[in-house]
């Protein structure tokens, strides 16, 4: 129900932003653990986490102890100048990742991906590899980001179509495709694989048991490098810190960014041995980057997030929401499939529904629950990674009565 207050703020948004996003029409306050409220004091429980970016919830009392602190002293240096937390947040990326030897700290996800595809090509260019040379190899579903090249990098048409020209030196194959990879390595041009351990956007669409493996084997075997966007996936929320170490496999490049910030923005690249020394002074660079806010925060987020207590609580949650989801589905037959790893799941409509996620998250959201979609086909869960039972519970109980509604209307 929009008051007239917030009928008003709507129309701000109608008028001024540029008309990119369809937001639904709620106006959230504020927020505790996975829970928010709007403006008339509306309580929602959150599934969303921000597009899988609070992985610990809204207002952490450390992240927020951790923000303040560093809002007393000192805001921004540049990277002409040295401040602690990001010489700090570095090393212990480093150190947690398990193959990194250095870090770029950017601001997005986009921007991170953008740095590990310059950083590619540079080390290919210094291979003595030519342009033509240098080609990453993306997959069908994929998503990587709305910079130019890292729309060109993401193989969907729906995101590039009209920006055209987009940058040349990148090929698409069908994701968990070993024999469509292996044609399009044939011809040694290739300089890098890049590929996300679980598809957000086009789906929540797991890498299939051992094919990132079997990308590492067929990237060494033509001298390319492994790039890995853990933008989504990564920082806890399929149940390891690095989405990778379930799949037993050392990238060369990993890009994080979502809830390494819990919510403050943030993104980095993460360079394996191979390639840590590629990019020399005035290579690469943002202003932003490793700006000492969005480092303090990060820090506490990176230690909280890698903790044995959310990994138990993402296996945990992950068994209880699917526990719960199929026996919803036993009910009312929507789903067709329930994918995904730790806490981020999907669940893909049956082909009777196909189309409809839209309408099911309006009627969630009308029950008090947020959640999202991954396409139009697909409902997406990923909760904050230390939700708790009670949250949990309550965001499914509403969940259940908005698709019995569904249910009702098909
Ligand atoms: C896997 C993946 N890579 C990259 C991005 C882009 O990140 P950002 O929106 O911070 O630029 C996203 C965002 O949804 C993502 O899910």
């Amino acid at each position: 129900m929009t008051t007239h207050a917030d009928a008003e703020l709507l129309a701000l948004g109608q008028q001024y932003y540029l008309p990119v996003y369809r937001q639904r029409e709620l106006v959230l306050q504020r927020g505790q653990g996975a829970r928010v409220w709007d403006n008339q004091g509306r309580e929602y429980i959150d599934l969303s986490a921000g597009i899988a970016v609070c992985g610990l919830g809204h207002n952490d009392p450390d992240l927020t102890a951790a923000l303040i602190e560093q809002a007393g002293k000192l805001w921004h240096t540049s990277n002409i100048f040295h401040s602690e937390p990001p010489l700090r947040l570095a090393q212990e990326l480093v150190e947690a990742s398990r193959f990194a030897s250095r870090a770029f700290l950017c601001n997005s996800g986009a921007e991170a991906n953008e740095a590990a595809i310059k950083l590619v090509r540079l080390w290919a260019s210094q291979q003595g590899r030519g342009p033509d040379r240098r080609v990453i190899v993306t997959f069908r579903g994929s998503f990587h980001g709305r910079t130019l090249a890292t729309v060109t990098a993401t193989a969907q048409p729906k995101y590039q179509q009209g920006y055209e020209p987009l940058p040349a030196g990148f090929r698409y194959v069908d994701f968990n495709d070993m024999a469509q990879l292996q044609a399009a390595m044939a011809n040694d041009d290739v300089a890098a694989v890049m590929l996300e351990p679980v598809q957000g956007e086009g789906g929540v669409m797991p890498a299939a048991e051992g094919f990132l493996q079997q990308v590492r084997a067929l990237c060494d075997q033509h001298g390319a490098l492994l790039v890995l966007d853990e933008i989504q996936a990564g920082m806890g929320r399929t149940g390891t810190l690095f989405a990778h170490w379930q799949d037993q496999v050392k990238p060369d490049i990993v890009t994080l960014a979502k809830a390494l910030g819990g919510g403050f923005p943030i993104g980095a690249m993460l360079a394996g041995p191979k390639v840590a020394e590629v990019m020399q002074f005035g290579a690469h660079g943002t202003t932003f980057g490793g700006n000492p806010l969005a480092a303090a925060v990060a820090r506490v987020a990176l230690r909280k997030l890698g903790s044995d207590a959310i990994s138990h609580n993402v296996a945990r949650q992950s068994a209880a929401l699917r526990d719960r989801l199929q026996a919803i589905n036993a009910e009312l037959g929507l789903f067709e499939q329930l994918r995904g790893r730790g806490l981020m799941l999907g669940a893909v409509l049956a082909p009777a529904h196909a189309g409809r996620a839209g309408e099911i998250l309006d009627l969630a959201a009308a029950q008090g629950v947020l959640l999202l979609q991954a396409g139009p086909d697909v409902l997406r869960f990923v909760p904050a990674l230390n939700i708790s039972d009670e949250e949990l519970e309550h965001g499914l109980s509403r969940l259940h009565a908005a698709l019995r509604e569904f249910a009702g209307r098909s």
